[in-house]
């Protein structure tokens, strides 16, 4: 892979280029594409695990531009220390994670993780991180079992599990007197689990699933589903798909003729970021997600404009996710003065610390995944805006975390 392949999808412009950081290159062919260099000596090592290409580039770059928006915020310091950031392309593909995972923490010794966007990838790098030790913020990744069963003291997330926006789409649903309905999305980890949470409100309370169809991840033909969906002609469609298969599901879904026909739901995925690539078809779209562009607080705004003004483009939900997970860390590591091998007591600050985020103030649960309103949310002029708070200071179950 030459240089320019292994930037495919980077920003050109950086945060951290503006307290001016250096930058540099690694080797061609390297599994390591970009390195950023601040300060002289004694930095604090953080390896980005995120997709930098394949159908998620739009979301790792989103993380990665407002995770550096958040250290240039900090001063480019985090505990006093200066930061090195390694950014590895994880391309969504579960099979690669172990190797660069194991990369970041053997190799590059790397004192944070900071990754990934697909629960596959996540699967197997919270396997490796959880047995290493190695601190771990997950800034999308919903797998369900990271903050349940695999719970662990090293491995917090910013973001959500993938139970938590599905739940509260069911109960608008139901509220609607919606009762027969169909879901439809990537059959993998996060989309089956999308499903489940759905259906525990949904099913639970008298909703009827008629069909689940299952499309293979990244696969982007969904003719077959859509012919099965019109026959069908269930109340409502909830579909789980992102980033570049969220516009082409949407899109599909309208040259389809459905649009005018068949109400097309989701979590927040299938509009975030992509709302204005989705262009007419996505108009009018509702889903529910702990976040909405026009959330009226001085976070959201400060970040958004500061977003803006060093992206040239508008601010989603993953990058809310990648600050967060900015703020996160600096409260670990400014609470032990940059003394990274005092874990116990970071982790501690960390597990206290009351993040205001421009989705709203969040905290932590035992799990370490965030406590969240979830928004009912309406895209309007190419942006979700917000309808009203579907679910309020929602918890994963954690089922299974005994950590
Ligand atoms: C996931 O794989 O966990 C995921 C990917 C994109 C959006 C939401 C969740």
């Amino acid at each position: 892979m030459g240089k320019k392949d292994q930037n495919k999808g980077l920003s050109r412009r950086s945060a951290l280029g503006l307290i001016g950081a250096g930058a540099g290159v690694m080797a061609a062919g390297s599994a390591f594409p970009t390195k950023f260099a601040i300060g002289a000596q004694s930095k604090i090592k953080i390896g980005t695990l995120l997709p930098y290409s394949g159908t998620y580039t739009w979301l790792g770059q989103s993380i990665t531009n407002s995770f550096e928006l958040a250290l240039a915020q900090a001063g480019g310091k985090l505990g006093g220390r200066g930061i090195e950031l390694i950014k590895v392309d994880s391309e969504a593909k579960p099979p690669k994670a172990a190797e660069l995972t194991n990369k970041l923490i053997n190799q590059e010794k790397v004192d944070f993780i900071v990754g990934p966007v697909h629960s596959g990838v996540a699967m197997a790098m919270a396997k490796i991180a959880r047995e290493e030790g190695t601190m771990t913020v997950i800034p999308n990744a919903g797998a369900n079992q990271v903050t349940g069963p695999l719970c662990s003291p090293n491995i917090f997330r910013t973001s959500f599990s993938n139970w938590q926006p599905g739940h509260p789409m069911g109960k608008v649903l139901l509220e609607e007197g919606k009762k027969n309905v169909v879901l439809c999305y990537w059959g993998y980890g996060a989309g089956k689990q999308s499903a489940g949470g759905f259906k525990d409100s949904f099913v639970a309370g008298g909703g009827n699933v008629i069909k689940e169809i299952a499309v293979p991840f990244p696969k982007v033909e969904f003719q077959a589903a859509l012919t099965e969906i019109a026959s069908i002609k269930p109340d409502a469609v909830y579909a789980f798909f992102a980033g570049g298969g969220a516009v082409k599901f949407v899109k599909d879904w309208a040259a389809a003729g459905l649009k005018d026909k068949i109400e097309l739901v989701g979590p927040g995925f299938l509009t975030e970021g992509v709302a204005k690539a989705q262009g007419a078809a996505g108009e009018g779209l509702r889903t529910t997600l702990h976040y909405a562009d026009g959330l009226d607080n001085p976070a959201n705004r400060a970040y958004r404009a500061a977003y803006k003004k060093t992206y040239g483009k508008e601010a989603d939900v993953y990058g809310v996710q990648g600050f967060d997970a900015g703020q996160l860390i600096k409260a670990g590591v400014d609470a032990v003065q940059g003394d990274v091998a005092a874990q116990k007591a970071m982790v501690a600050a960390m597990e206290g610390a009351v993040i205001d985020s421009p989705r709203g103030q969040w905290v932590l649960s035992s799990a370490h995944n965030p406590v969240q309103n979830f928004y009912l949310r309406q895209v309007r002029n190419g942006r979700n805006e917000m309808v009203r708070v579907a679910m309020e200071n929602l918890a994963d179950p954690a089922k299974g975390c005994s950590a």
